[in-house]
């Protein structure tokens, strides 16, 4: 396995997202992804992030048994519980100690505590061994598009059959800025959003070398109120 390529700007951005979820913005972050009351803006990305998560899920197969899955930046392990629910042996990591002890603490009770291997960390560790699938639900929304295609491509490396994940579809440029204005006091700003356009994103990682072997396949967007992002599906050709 090649080793661990960590260009200054992901390792940058890296720490800056550590820090807002990790302290910034947790208990934000916490309630968000709780059953708690929100407002009304809250409510909707509440809901567009639900939609999002099944229609990610949605692109694994039904019986995840004997699967391996990883999700990369799993915050409080919704994606994890679920693909656990269907049988998958999954590796659940994230940046933020904190969210992972939550996600820890928020096992339901009819989940093997056994089928999640919750860890804090990078996502691209190569420690974290081989998997059937990997997903990374709105992780990697706030890296440029270098880096994204290079995550996707060492992510990939260690998949056997597909790389889900989500990102922020440039035409939705203004929506989404106003979205993350507003759904944290002023202070609390998430490191900016990284916009691209659905073109861009897709001649990238159509022309990476570390992708070669991969095909974009199924795309969705999800446009909930102030929830925008689009999800791709890269599939294993060869
Ligand atoms: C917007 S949250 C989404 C969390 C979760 N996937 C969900 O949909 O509820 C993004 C998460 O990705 C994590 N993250 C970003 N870059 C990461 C990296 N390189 N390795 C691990 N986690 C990362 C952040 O710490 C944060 O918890």
């Amino acid at each position: 396995m090649s080793a661990l390529f960590e260009p200054a700007s992901y390792v940058r951005r890296r720490a800056l997202i550590e820090s807002y979820f990790d302290r910034t913005a947790a208990d934000a972050w916490a309630r968000l992804t709780s059953d708690a009351p929100v407002s009304g803006i809250r409510a909707t990305v509440r809901a567009g992030r639900t939609r999002m998560r099944a229609q990610l899920l949605s692109w694994l197969p039904s019986d995840l048994s004997g699967r391996r899955i990883l999700d990369a930046g799993c915050g409080t392990g919704a994606l994890a519980v679920e693909a656990a629910r269907r049988g998958a042996q999954v590796v659940a990591i994230d940046l933020s100690p904190t969210l992972v002890g939550l996600a820890g603490q928020r096992l339901p009770e009819d989940v093997d505590p056994a089928a999640i291997e919750f860890r804090v960390g990078d996502m691209l560790d190569p420690a974290l061994g081989r998997f059937d699938h990997v997903v990374a639900m709105d992780s990697l929304i706030h890296y440029n598009v270098a880096d994204v295609t290079r995550v996707l491509g060492q992510l990939a490396e260690r998949s056997a059959t597909s790389v889900v994940f989500t990102y922020a579809p440039r035409t939705a440029l203004l929506a989404t800025m106003h979205a993350m204005g507003k759904l944290f006091p002023r202070g609390d700003r998430a490191p900016a959003i990284e916009p691209v356009a659905p073109a861009r994103i897709t001649r990238e990682l159509d022309s990476a070398p570390a992708l070669v072997d991969w095909r974009c396949a199924r795309t969705q967007r999800v446009d909930c109120g102030f929830y925008i992002s689009q999800a791709l599906e890269l599939v294993r050709d060869r």
